[in-house]
């Protein structure tokens, strides 16, 4: 039975609980339209941990005034049924007063990898993901959280935040989750039609054919280049950015270390995002 509470009291109390008993307690943050890929965390903070509490909030600070906070798929109903089916044990939904009472006026901003990339194209968004996963870390005070690779920079900004600010937790980073035909799943897909359907399940063979030429020693200006002319020939409208980085801190590449190539492209009024691992040897 999945408990739900909506006050940072309830969840500090029921987790201070669990951990008097001696058990170890994971966090998965979420913003709720739970999929497989939302799932798969919970999967793997309950094999690291005896409980596992689940957030669902979709956090308004990481939404800038142009983007889909007012659309956001919201659904707690459905939420709450894979959570009891998942084994999850504590659903935190709070409300927006609950998290940013009025005169609210802190933020976290983390540097290091939230340059570049995604804050070239939404400058606020990881001080945003970071005040509010910094908050959630403090009231849920979790031995562990964890986090998909499908948000590769969100993570490596997460890992910064916990190391820089001494966060006395764990963070884990768990594989994308993708459909048959390689699309990342997202919550974000349900503003596809069919027709974008097809065209986003080409954003990841692109990736591969990429990361596979860098591996096998083809020139980086050259692959990112032609990377971005496929993604536009598959039917995206535009390329915010198509890279290749360090795989832990995110600067630029470097032959013969792991890297992950990244995209961001739009379709329609929706935007992507996905990356693949380059591998060194
Ligand atoms: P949200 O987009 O709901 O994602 C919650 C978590 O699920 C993130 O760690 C994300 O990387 C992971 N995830 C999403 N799609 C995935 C997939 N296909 N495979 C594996 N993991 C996947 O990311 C956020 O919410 C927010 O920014 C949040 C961290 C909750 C802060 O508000």
């Amino acid at each position: 039975m999945t408990i739900v509470v909506e006050t940072i009291a309830a969840l500090r109390a029921q987790v201070r609980a669990w951990r008097a008993e001696g058990l170890k307690v994971a966090l998965v943050p979420t913003m709720g339209a739970l999929h497989d890929g939302h799932v798969s965390l919970m999967r793997a903070a309950l094999e690291r941990a005896d409980r596992c509490v689940v957030s669902i909030f979709v956090n308004p600070r990481q939404f800038a005034p142009t983007e889909d906070l007012d659309k956001y798929p919201r659904q707690l109903a459905l939420d709450l049924d894979r959570l009891e089916k998942a084994g999850v044990h504590l659903a935190f939904t709070p409300g927006v007063e609950e998290v940013y009472p009025q005169g609210f006026a802190t933020s976290i901003s983390v540097g290091g990898p939230s340059a570049g990339l995604e804050t070239d194209f939404r400058p606020a968004f990881f001080d945003g993901v970071a005040t509010v996963v910094g908050k959630l870390f403090i009231q849920s005070e979790p031995d562990l959280a964890v986090f998909g690779e499908k948000d590769y920079q969100q993570l490596c900004v997460v890992k910064k935040l916990v190391q820089d600010l001494n966060l006395p937790l764990e963070i884990v980073g768990s594989p994308t989750i993708r459909d048959s035909e390689g699309l990342a799943m997202s919550s974000r897909n349900a503003y596809l039609s069919a027709q974008e359907l097809e065209i986003a399940r080409r954003l990841n063979k692109i990736l591969r054919k990429a990361a596979s030429a860098l591996e096998g020693g083809a020139d980086e200006a050259v692959t990112m280049a032609a990377a971005r002319q496929d993604v536009l020939e598959a039917g995206f409208d535009a390329v915010d950015y198509v890279a290749a980085r360090q795989s832990d801190t995110l600067a630029p590449w470097q032959r013969d270390t792991d890297g992950r190539v990244l995209v961001a492209a739009r379709l329609g009024k929706t935007r992507l995002i996905d990356n693949v691992e380059i591998s060194a040897s």
